[in-house]
């Protein structure tokens, strides 16, 4: 897709962020401040824009060694199914590759499996998870 700019920790506004994620994800606007909580704990984060504003993030902390995690990729469903999902991990993938990391985890629920594995080429693992609350 030609029409969208993606940035590498580009900038963003909390109130872009907490919007996209209320309609990724259908819960009320929430006011988390994701601009303390890329900037401290991840590697980093990709935005993709197009001319109407954000329409696309990902979140990507890491261990501070190899290990890099993807977390929150949202697509608004204005620029839903363009590419836009898949572009914006895989430019995750080649920055965590940048920085020395040698793995990229995710997890995800049953009906994204055509878009992690398929489309974004990440390879099937055992993985596990405890719901802390
Ligand atoms: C998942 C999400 C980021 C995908 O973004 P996107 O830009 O629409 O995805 P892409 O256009 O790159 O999709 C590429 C392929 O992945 C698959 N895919 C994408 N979204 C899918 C979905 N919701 N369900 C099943 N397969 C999907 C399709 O095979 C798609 O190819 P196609 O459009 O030719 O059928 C977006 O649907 C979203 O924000 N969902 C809500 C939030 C969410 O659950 N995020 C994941 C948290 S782990």
């Amino acid at each position: 897709v030609t029409d969208i700019a993606y940035e590498w920790r580009g900038a963003f506004t909390n109130d872009e962020v907490n919007a996209l994620h209320a309609e990724a994800f259908e819960h009320g606007l929430l006011d988390d401040d994701w601009v303390a909580q890329v900037t401290s704990h991840s590697l980093g984060w990709v935005c993709a824009r197009d001319g109407g504003g954000l329409v696309g993030f990902v979140n990507v902390p890491w261990d501070g060694g190899v290990h890099a995690f993807i977390l929150d990729t949202i697509v608004a469903r204005r620029a839903a199914r363009r590419g836009i999902g898949t572009a914006l991990v895989s430019i995750a993938a080649t920055e965590a590759a940048a920085a020395g990391c040698e793995w990229l985890h995710v997890d995800f629920e049953d009906e994204l499996r055509p878009f992690y594995f398929e489309a974004c080429g990440f390879e099937p693992t055992n993985a596990g998870l405890i719901a802390l609350r």
